[in-house]
Order: structure tokens, then C-alpha cells, then sequence
């Protein structure tokens, strides 16, 4: 993969796609893991003199309409606190057909509004991303957006018909991080499932019962009577009621149980909370886990999955040890990526 470390950018406009679909609530970014994971190829590419870095991304599915729900200014405030040695972090509407955006030299990172609020982008149109390209006089592109690689989509896709594409260097630890998994992993292997949705993570299972030694299933899928005939995987079979009898945290045994899957593995891959971690009632294996998979020294561990994620981030405010391999920024990238399927953010990479 060509990546940003192969492509010299002094004094170049480097277009980067990054993947800012962060929550926003009453104006406010509420999460910004996404946002902090962009800074090191911003950051390496400004040190390595280029001449502005101009990031696309979109927010949500606006299909099309700009309001003030859909609008990205919200994260490029959040991004100007993570970036004080900058002035200012240009923020841009959408350019009109054959508009130039004139960006003031002085500004070094600019950003566009919400590319999903134009149809072009979902569209895959050539016309609407070689319209952006133009008109900030974009000389390279940089895919960084690793959590939107699975959408073939203009700033994605259509792109690179237009610019010489590079990896940015979060694109890279992801995939880096993922493969570590998948090729060759250090034995044993253990895969953690939980969530709510069989039909996303039964694909998952199933292409795991080859590669990992061992499969856990907790979460709701194990609390509504999840079963397998595998001998690889081990299910939750007790579990924390509420007074109403739901079943909301797996209970002690198979945390117990997992906590030794855990402790035994070398390579571990998580994804979908094993309760209703929201109420820290029923965060107790879930907290467990996270804690016993970052302690782990040497181990390859990796967390995926939005609600996974964003569990551990917030664990880790609290303690600072915990440490892994990857935390993921992407939901269904992560998981198609694993499931080997083709991605049109990364083909555009290779061509
Ligand atoms: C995500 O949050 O998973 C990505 O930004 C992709 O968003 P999408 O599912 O709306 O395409």
C-alpha cells in the first residue's frame, strides 16, 4: 500500500479524507476519538511542508440536505482545540459548480462542510469530487477515513481518478492492526462477541471458527438463547437480571470463564459489548474485560465495533494502563475488512 511516507508533499494542497461521523449533540462533539486519530497524518503531513491540508469527510446520512443538525462546523471547532498551534481551522461550504475556494495562505488545515449534504457524494459522481478537487487546487489525495473505506462514494472512490491517492497513516495502523489478526496470528487466538445483532456477528463467527482457538458469545445475542454446535465456542450461560427477569450482564461463571479465555490468549479480537454496558449495573464483564485484555502484556488485542470502542475510550480516561494493540475507529469497515471483503477505499489505493 502506498502510503503518505512514499509521495513528497512540500509545498503541495493535500486533500485528505478523513472520517468525521462523530456524535454531535446540541452542537457539541461528544466523542472525539475519530478526530484525535486523524491528527498524526495532518500533523506529519504539515511538518513534511505541506502547503495546506484541506480533510473532507461527511457526518451522518443527511441525504443531501445542509441544516443545522447535518453541518460539520461543530467538529471543525473540536478539531481547532485539538490543533491550538493553529490560527484558525478554515471551515468551507461546498463549492458551486466551477467555484474556487479562496483559502487565505496563512491557513495550513482547512475544512469542507458535510460531503453528504451535496447528492454527489453518495452518488459516486466524478463531476462533484472533481469540482472539490479543483476548486481548493488539490494536488494529492490522502484516504485516512478508514471507518468509510467500505462505501464506494465520490470522496472515496471517484476520486481517484482525479489525484495520485496515498494511505494516511491511521488507514494504515488499522490495517496493519486488523491484519495482525488474520495472518498468521499468535496462538491462541480468542475472538469476544457480543452486541445485540446475530445477523452482523454470525459471519463473524464463522470465519473465526478457523482461525481462532477459541470463540466467546456473551451480550444479548447470548441472552436470547444464542446456541452453536462448534465445539470452539463457548456461549454465556449465566447471567444479571433486572426485577423483570431481563437478562442484562452476563453473570459470574462465564465472566469467569472468560476472564481465563482471556488470560491464556495471545491474540484477542473484541466485538459488541457483553451487557447492557450503558447502565454501569450491568457493565461489570464488560469492564472486566476491557481491564483483563489491556493489562495484557505482549498480546495482540484489538477492539472493534462502535459501541466497543467507545466502552474501552472511556475506560481508559479513568486508567491509564490499559493499552491495545487497536482500537478501531471503524464499525463496518472493521467488520468487512475482517470478512475479507473488497473495499472500494482501499482498492482506489491500489490502482
Ligand atoms: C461509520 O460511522 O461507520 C462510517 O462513518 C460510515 O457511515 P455510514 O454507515 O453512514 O456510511
Amino acid at each position: 500500500m502506498k502510503t503518505i511516507r512514499d509521495v513528497d508533499v512540500k509545498d503541495k494542497i493535500v486533500l485528505v479524507r478523513v472520517d468525521y461521523n462523530v456524535p454531535v449533540e446540541k452542537g457539541k462533539v461528544t466523542s472525539d476519538l475519530r478526530i484525535r486519530a486523524s491528527l498524526p497524518t495532518i500533523n506529519y503531513l504539515l511538518e513534511n511542508g505541506a502547503k495546506r491540508v484541506v480533510l473532507i469527510s461527511h457526518l451522518g446520512r443527511p441525504e443531501g440536505k445542509l441544516t443545522p443538525e447535518t453541518t460539520l462546523s461543530p467538529v471543525a471547532k473540536a478539531l481547532k482545540k485539538l490543533m491550538p498551534e493553529q490560527k484558525e481551522i478554515g471551515f468551507y461550504s461546498l463549492p458551486e459548480k466551477g467555484e474556487k475556494i479562496n483559502i487565505p495562505e496563512f491557513v495550513k488545515v482547512a475544512m469542507l462542510e458535510n460531503l453528504r449534504t451535496n447528492e454527489g457524494e453518495e452518488a459516486n459522481s466524478e463531476e462533484f469530487i472533481k469540482n472539490i478537487v479543483d476548486a481548493v487546487g488539490a494536488e494529492v489525495y490522502v484516504q485516512d477515513g478508514f471507518a468509510v473505506i467500505h462505501r464506494a462514494h465520490a470522496s472515496t472512490d471517484a476520486v481517484a481518478k482525479f489525484l495520485p491517492v496515498y494511505a494516511g497513516l491511521l488507514l494504515e495502523k488499522e490495517i496493519t492492526g486488523l491484519r495482525a489478526v488474520l495472518d498468521n496470528p499468535t496462538k491462541p487466538v480468542l475472538l469476544i462477541i457480543g452486541g445485540a445483532k446475530v445477523e452482523d456477528k454470525q459471519p463473524l463467527i464463522d470465519k473465526f471458527v478457523d482461525i481462532a482457538d477459541n470463540v466467546f458469545v456473551g451480550g444479548k445475542i447470548a441472552a436470547d438463547g444464542y446456541t452453536s454446535d462448534n465445539s470452539k465456542v463457548i456461549v454465556a450461560d449465566d447471567f444479571d437480571e433486572n426485577e423483570n427477569g431481563d437478562k442484562l450482564d452476563i453473570g459470574p461463571v462465564s465472566t469467569g470463564k472468560l476472564s481465563e479465555l482471556i488470560n491464556e490468549a495471545n491474540t484477542i479480537i473484541w466485538n459488541g459489548l457483553l451487557g447492557y454496558a450503558e447502565d454501569p449495573a450491568y457493565a461489570t464483564s464488560s469492564t472486566i474485560a476491557a481491564e483483563l485484555i489491556g493489562e495484557k502484556e505482549g498480546a495482540t488485542t484489538v477492539i472493534c465495533g462502535g459501541d466497543t470502542t467507545g466502552f474501552v475510550e472511556n475506560m481508559k480516561k479513568d486508567h491509564k494502563n490499559l493499552e491495545y494493540t487497536l482500537v478501531s475507529t471503524g464499525g463496518g469497515a472493521a467488520l468487512e475488512f475482517l470478512l475479507g471483503k473488497k473495499l472500494p477505499g482501499l482498492e482506489s489505493i491500489k490502482q
